[in-house]
């Protein structure tokens, strides 16, 4: 017993053995944590931030540029590299407009609950493809083709269905055309984010020479 212990040691119980030292610990680390969470909060939204210089989610307006897809030889993975001018829809938009557009966009996959099917940065389900980079997915042929191939797909999945062989349908959502534009402007964004390779293994759509008017 400890009490016995300390009797049998004429100079007490060691330093380190106490309960007092070890209720300071407690209290001490404890409080220290609570800090270092708070300035990693802090320091996270300054990194998710859309627009943030030193983020890796670029601003809404990142929806006027071509985007392309690269793999960085220094970080080894694939990274998003913006582009010069190519607005969505032929429709170059302000920060506050693709902003609003992006944001109807999001509502809508959130409303529509697209993740009981598909995944977006990370949330989700694999019952269909990992839409976070679908902007970029070879299925669209190519980049001319893409915008018009979306709008028909998203409007009415099942007549345009292309499954890939899994037999997978995906349902009609009943989407207005401005919802269309909106989810196409969300995709279009989040294909824009860096989000360290992910989803891995992903092949990306025949994107010519990605060097004219680079901003990277
Ligand atoms: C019931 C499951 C289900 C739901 C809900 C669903 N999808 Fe899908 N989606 C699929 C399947 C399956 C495919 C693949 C079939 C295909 O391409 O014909 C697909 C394919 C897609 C693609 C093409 C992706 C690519 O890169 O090939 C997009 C974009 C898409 N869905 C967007 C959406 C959006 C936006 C919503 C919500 C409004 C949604 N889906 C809701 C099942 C679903």
């Amino acid at each position: 017993m400890a009490e016995a212990n300390q009797d049998e040691d004429p100079r007490g119980p060691e330093w380190w053995a106490s309960e007092d030292f070890w209720r300071k610990c407690a209290i001490f680390v404890t409080a220290g944590m609570a800090f270092v969470l708070v300035v990693l909060t802090y320091h996270t939204h300054t990194v998710i931030l859309a627009g943030a210089e030193a983020g890796r989610v670029p601003a809404y307006s990142v929806i006027n540029h071509r985007i392309g897809y690269a793999f960085d030889d220094d970080r080894n993975m694939m990274v998003p590299v913006i582009g010069p001018l190519a607005p969505l829809f032929g429709e170059e938009l302000t920060e506050d407009e693709a902003r609003a557009l992006v944001d109807h966009g999001k509502l809508t996959v959130q409303g529509r609950n697209c993740m009981n099917c598909h995944t977006l940065l990370g949330n989700g389900a694999y019952y269909a493809p990992d839409l976070t980079k679908a902007w970029l997915d070879p299925g669209w042929g190519n980049e001319e083709a893409r915008e018009l191939l979306m709008t028909l797909f998203l409007k009415d999945p099942v007549a345009n269905a292309r499954t890939y062989g899994t037999n997978r349908r995906m349902p009609n959502q009943e989407l207005s055309d401005e919802e269309v534009r909106a989810v196409i402007a969300y995709l279009k964004w989040m294909s824009a984010i860096d989000t360290n390779g992910f989803p891995s293994g992903f092949t990306v759509l025949p994107q010519g020479s990605l060097s004219t008017g680079s901003e990277s």
